[in-house]
């Protein structure tokens, strides 16, 4: 980049020039291997999670100041990441997008002032921040200088948490300690096929562990998705991802000061649906799908659901209900009986803790049967797990509603955002049996020796099941005492929850002064 020289035609000439050179990346061989494996460019991803139009860039002129390993010679405009910000619709948006044609989108000291600069300003201004991750981690010429720009980042992802919404998506590479920028944020996209994430790569798994195992099966989207729960969406192609991160704004406010977006509220907000009737079995153990229960419920029969994969025994999902933004968690009793497990828990936790930082008011659906019993699931730290999706809903201070369709058993009762632990409105279907455990359970344990004496134990037990079930399986022992606010029609649940919305909408509640709680991590 020579200084500019000349009349003022020319040095428009040369502005001109320079921006066109800045938009080659790594120039045209490493973009047809982008797109060889199936991959857009820094530009076009912009493009499509962008508002037409919208986006102003950057530091385009920033290059690297590196001399070692021949980077003196390499000067590449914009060093491997386009920085800047645009709108998403129609609210400003700050974004980072890492040129993988560029030294392989790898992070050196420039490139980690671009992004750290855009962290900035979205924390200064209010605004969400949305990486586009596609790099082979700290650029390996620059040495500790590169680590020192991760550690910078990182700091600022934690300084932003519960105050900007900070969204990563995963799109190529993102190996070793890189990862843990996106692991602080709130939400991972990842695209199948295409994105990886690990802290070693299957070269170095298999020089220690022996293990043989590919990208793909050892970090791609799928496994993240479902089974470490590192990425909350996986889907086919960067152009499905792209437009779920502009489909999740119709959900989040900018920043923690601010309230969510209002729906569309062309749902009539007083529909009654019969067929919530018929959608809660008889049975207390036949299973159902609790989310065709929340359609039913929420505007137009749509959830954006978070996390789908991982944990499905709950659910956790944004949805409008009377326009107001919900965060909706959910027990799925078609998915092992809707139980509480270490996964759900903390799946449960984290966007819990998301809602309450952004002003997003919870709507709990409860069929739950209790934690999940088993020397794996103890071993595992149930206890520490689910005392952080407990700790969740205590410390939330948003408006909190929860539904209570079937069962609602033994410590799960306390954690789904019970009255107990702050919750506004706790409602009960005819249906709901708040007990501390079932009959089977119940009985057993107060009734050994008389089953065992008895002349006809089959029977026996049968009649204490129906005693146990007279006494506990029903709301109004609950209710009695307040805990629930009311036993409802479940035709009336939608109306029901829009009027709690409504009533909430100005609340005001706050936890006692401190430098931070201790959640159990
Ligand atoms: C500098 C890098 C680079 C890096 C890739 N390149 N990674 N340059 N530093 N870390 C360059 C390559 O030299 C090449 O340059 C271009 O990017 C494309 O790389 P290829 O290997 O040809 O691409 P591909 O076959 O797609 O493989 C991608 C890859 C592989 C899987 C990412 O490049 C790779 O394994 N890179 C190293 C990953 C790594 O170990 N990074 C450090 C992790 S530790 P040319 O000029 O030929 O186009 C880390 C610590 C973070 O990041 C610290 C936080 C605490």
């Amino acid at each position: 980049m020579n200084p500019p020289v000349g009349d003022a035609r020319k040095r428009l000439e040369r502005l001109e020039a320079l921006k066109r050179e800045s938009r080659q990346g790594g120039g045209p061989e490493r973009l047809e291997a982008q797109r060889r494996k199936g991959k857009l460019t820094g530009r076009e991803r912009l493009d499509l999670l962008l508002d037409e139009g919208s986006f102003v860039e950057l530091d385009r002129f920033v290059t690297n100041r590196a001399t070692e390993f021949g980077l003196a010679d390499r000067k590449i405009l914009g060093d491997g990441v386009i920085t800047g910000h645009g709108t998403i619709r129609g609210r400003p948006a700050y974004v980072f997008s890492q040129d993988f044609t560029v030294f392989g989108g790898s992070l050196g000291e420039a490139h980690a002032e671009k992004i750290v600069k855009v962290q900035e300003m979205a924390l200064r201004n209010g605004a969400p921040i949305i990486g586009l991750n596609d790099s082979g981690g700290a650029r390996i010429q620059e040495g500790v200088v590169s680590l020192g720009g991760y550690a910078d980042i990182f700091l600022r992802n934690t300084l932003s948490s519960g105050v900007i919404p900070q969204i990563s998506v995963i799109l190529g590479p993102c190996a070793g300690g890189a990862v843990y920028s996106p692991a602080i944020t709130d939400l991972v996209y990842m695209v199948r096929g295409t994105s990886f994430m690990f802290v070693t790569g299957p070269d170095v798994v298999k020089t220690v562990t022996h293990e043989d195992v590919d990208k793909e099966e050892l970090g791609g989207a799928d496994v993240h998705a479902e089974t470490s729960g590192v990425a909350h969406f996986a889907h086919d192609n960067e152009v499905q991802s792209l437009a779920a991160v502009r489909e999740l704004f119709r959900f989040i406010p900018q920043n923690n000061t601010e309230r969510p977006p209002a729906g569309p509220d062309r749902d009539s907000r007083d529909r009654r649906s019969a067929k919530l009737l018929e959608m809660v079995p008889d049975e207390a153990h036949r299973p159902y799908d609790m989310g065709s229960l929340i359609r039913e419920v929420v505007d137009d029969g749509f959830i954006y659901e978070v996390h789908a994969g991982f944990a499905g025994n709950l659910i956790t999902a944004f949805a409008h209900l009377g326009g107001h933004s919900v965060g909706i968690v959910a027990n799925q009793p078609a998915v092992l009986a809707g139980v509480l497990d270490i996964d759900a828990s903390v799946k449960g936790a984290r966007f819990v803790r998301f809602c309450d930082a952004f002003n997003i008011p919870l709507v709990v659906f409860e069929d739950v049967p209790g934690f999940l019993p088993g020397v794996g699931q103890e071993h595992g730290g149930i206890i520490r797990h689910g005392a952080k999706l407990l700790y969740a809903f205590c410390e939330a201070t948003v408006p909190k509603v929860t539904v209570v369709t079937r069962k609602a058993y033994g410590g799960a009762y306390d954690v789904m955002n019970s009255k107990h632990i702050r919750g506004d409105l706790n409602l009960g279907w005819p249906t709901a049996e708040i007990a501390v455990m079932g009959p089977k359970g119940a009985v057993e344990i107060l009734y050994r020796k008389e089953i065992a004496a008895a002349e006809d134990p089959e029977a026996a037990t049968e009649a204490l099941h129906e005693e146990y079930r007279e006494k506990f399986a029903h709301p109004y022992v609950a209710a009695e005492r307040g805990y629930l606010d009311d036993v409802i029609d479940p035709r009336d649940t939608r109306p029901r929850l829009i009027s709690a919305l409504d009533t909430l909408a100005n609340k005001r509640d706050a936890n006692p002064p401190k430098k931070h709680g201790n959640v159990p991590l």
